[in-house]
């Protein structure tokens, strides 16, 4: 931010840096996606189109100069981005793009220029942004707009020029309003645009909903400031994926795929391994380190930080989780919410619910389920076992088949297994219970009383054995001794 801030300082005459705000347009319903999500809401790269846009303009200017227009379920817009901390401003009736800019009048006020942004348009970057703004402060512009040259250009505002030559605007037509002639035209407004907060709140009330869908256009204002003698131009972008806006399902669905595939390229770039890119799904805020390979059909999502050296396999499925350097995470893993320390082997197939914790070295194999469980340092879990509210110390071995009994119905209670402790399998552990240092489980003991340090802990019914049972029951029943079973002829032959 401040070296762009330098930017515009050496961009204008005057002494004083312009105030320059951000508004995103956010407010629309997205009837077009047929939805009961509020259309900035729906999702492309991992999270709301929204939230894309934010986290570009706040890379631009303060989240404080940067107001997002919300209106349709703006309870539910606020709720998802509060955190941001950009200022709301409510649109209660969404009346048009140009409408949405006159119920912010008020809280642009104290602004030089606003750059407008498109809440469904996500993959714009900040370097456009400041392009955008640096081109306009240098026109001395008092609207400029983003254009791009789309090969379809459908459904697109169509940019007039006022020659072939030359940034000089004169209109911008609306699809539904373009003559046969205007439609041929490929050049589209991509609807981010900077005004001059006084040039544009000058004459904002001239707008009129006198068009096909009964709305105030922003896109309007083009010809308004012209016809008043005012400069509007437009800058054209070279990489015109930035500008797609999101109105349909299946440009949800493009905008995903392009982000992915740029996550990946970006990845890749910073030496990460990906086999079958096409086939991983990464979202947009993922980190991975050097010297990790990630093989096909791997999802890792969210907040997820994946450090160097590991090795994802196929199938896993990694959410907000944080996994250390060298860890093996082998075929179809869950994890989620979960924190895995360096070395460690994981899988195949085991869940790691929120709160696992899985140490240094640790290892936890096939059809493992921890939650809220910490694991200590080269401590295992190879395999069958459900681990749940558990503080298990170092180097404990826990036998296959291992439950842990957290829940009483009612609360959930802690299971402690102290430092080298071996848990014998089929082992059931009824908490609050502690298995104490060293110590020692019997396979198949339902523990449900504290075990001391040192000490074996038994807790099964006793083995009983009834010597020659079934030859009496057999014989009393006047049956045969059943037949050894045939020998294969391969042993035969070797006899
Ligand atoms: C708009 C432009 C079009 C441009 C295209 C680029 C207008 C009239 N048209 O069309 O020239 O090519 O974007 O993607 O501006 N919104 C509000 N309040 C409202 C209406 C809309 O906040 O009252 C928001 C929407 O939520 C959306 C954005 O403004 O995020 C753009 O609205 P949308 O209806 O998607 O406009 P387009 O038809 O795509
Ligand atoms: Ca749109």
């Amino acid at each position: 931010m401040t070296k762009f801030t330098n930017r515009l300082a050496s961009k204008v005459p005057s002494t004083r840096v312009p105030r320059v705000a951000i508004a995103i347009l956010a407010a629309g319903k997205g009837t077009r996606l047929k939805s009961q999500l509020p259309k900035v809401l729906h999702e492309v790269g991992g999270k709301p189109l929204l939230a894309h846009v934010i986290a570009a303009a706040t890379r631009v200017v303060p989240a404080s100069d940067v107001f997002a227009i919300i209106g349709h379920e703006a309870q539910r817009v606020r709720a998802a981005l509060g955190h941001s901390g950009v200022n709301f401003i409510l649109q209660s009736e969404q009346r048009g793009t140009g409408h949405a800019l006159m119920v912010a009048r008020e809280a642009l006020s104290g602004y030089d220029h606003v750059i407008v942004l498109s809440g469904d348009a996500p993959q714009v970057t900040p370097q456009t942004i400041a392009r955008l703004l640096n081109f306009h402060l240098d026109q001395n512009a008092a609207m400029t707009l983003l254009g791009a040259e789309l090969s379809d250009p459908t459904g697109y505002g169509r940019i007039i020029r006022r020659s072939a030559r030359g940034a000089k605007v004169k209109a911008i037509v609306e699809e539904k309003s373009a003559s046969a002639a205007q439609k041929k035209i490929r050049e589209i407004n991509a609807g981010f645009y900077v005004f001059d907060v006084t040039q544009l709140f000058s004459h904002i009330e001239k707008l009129s909903p006198d068009n096909p869908h009964a709305e105030y256009y922003l896109t309007d204002m083009a010809g308004i400031l012209r016809q008043a003698k005012q400069r509007v131009v437009v800058w054209k972008t070279e990489d015109s994926r930035e500008i797609l806006g999101a109105n349909t399902h299946a440009e949800l669905a493009i905008i995903d795929h392009q982000m992915r595939a740029r996550k990946c390229y970006e990845l890749m770039t910073q030496g990460v391994s990906i086999f079958y890119p096409g086939t991983c799904v990464i979202d947009s805020d993922v980190e991975i380190g050097a010297d990790t390979v990630i093989e096909p059909y791997v999802q890792i999502l969210g907040k997820s930080r994946i450090g160097c050296g590991c090795r994802i396999r196929s199938y896993s499925v990694i959410r907000d989780s944080e996994i250390a350097d060298d860890i093996l995470i082998r075929n179809g893993c869950i994890l989620e919410a979960a924190r895995v320390a360096p070395g460690a082997v994981i899988g195949p197939y085991s869940h790691h619910r929120p709160g696992s914790d899985i140490g240094q070295g640790a290892h936890v194999g096939n059809f493992v389920e921890t939650k809220k469980t910490k694991l200590g340092q080269g401590s295992k879990a190879n395999h069958l076992t459900y681990l749940g509210d558990a503080e298990i110390g170092e180097g404990v071995n826990v036998g296959a088949g291992t439950i842990t009994c957290n829940y009483d119905g009612v609360h959930k209670h802690t299971t402690v297994i102290d430092d080298g402790a071996f848990i014998g399998s089929d082992t059931t552990l009824v908490a609050p219970v502690r298995v104490g240092r060293g110590a020692y489980v019997g396979a198949a003991s339902c523990i449900t009383e504290d075990v001391p340090e040192d000490s074996l802990a038994i807790g099964r019914a006793q083995q009983i054995v009834k010597k020659d049972w079934v030859r009496e029951r057999r014989a009393a029943r006047g049956q045969e001794k059943p037949k050894e079973p045939e020998r294969t002829r391969a042993i035969r032959l070797e006899d």
